[in-house]
């Protein structure tokens, strides 16, 4: 059966609830101070996904530059759903949403740090050449992933400059 959830930009409303959903979706990990930070940033675009008025699924994507190029780059991440709603298409639609909204805007690639089983089904292809904050563990070489939005078929290449909230060791492996 098909889920009647929306998409959107994130409501004012919604803001007590993501520190929530981040902690029900990520147990083991805290994502929570990260999720505010970012929150707090008017370069990141925060979509939500709602069912009935209630949030049930949230993403974050951080505008960001390379060091040595002009082009705009987002990174995706966290992006987090209601465990009893996993896996009924709202992480996918988010994904959709935001890869949109930033098409639209220009930004010419999106990276994210995450399991290939799940990314590469929304159009992400595996180790990106851009380089992150830290030194990957090489088992998460292939998770680090790109995909282009303005239609070149080449990753970029450079290394990627975030805002503090991602300047954290253990959130890199
Ligand atoms: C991972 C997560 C965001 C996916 O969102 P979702 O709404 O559950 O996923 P979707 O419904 O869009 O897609 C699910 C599909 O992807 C597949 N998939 C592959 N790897 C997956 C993974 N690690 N987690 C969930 N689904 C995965 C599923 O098999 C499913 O396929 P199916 O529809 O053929 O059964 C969500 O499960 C979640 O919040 N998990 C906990 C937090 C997390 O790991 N976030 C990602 C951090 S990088």
């Amino acid at each position: 059966m098909t889920l009647s959830f929306t998409r959107g930009e994130t409501l004012p409303a919604d803001l007590p609830h993501i520190p929530h959903l981040n902690a029900a979706a990520f147990p083991r990990e805290d994502l929570v101070p990260l999720v505010e930070a970012l929150l707090a940033d008017p370069a990141v675009l925060s979509l939500s996904a709602h069912l009935d008025d209630r949030l049930i699924g949230h993403i974050l994507f951080t505008r960001a530059r390379l060091e040595t190029a002009d082009e705009t780059v987002a990174l995706l991440g966290p992006l987090a759903v209601q465990p009893m709603h996993q896996r009924k298409g709202i992480g996918k639609a988010l994904i959709a949403e935001g890869l949109a909204r930033l098409k639209a805007e220009g930004v010419a690639e999106v990276l994210v740090l995450g399991d290939p089983a799940y990314y590469s089904r929304s159009g992400f292809r595996p180790a990106s050449r851009v380089t992150p904050p830290y030194t990957l563990p090489a088992e998460w070489v292939a998770a680090w992933q790109w995909q282009r939005l303005d239609g070149a078929d080449e990753d970029l290449s450079g290394i990627l400059v975030l805002p503090e909230a991602w300047m954290r060791p253990e959130l890199w492996g």
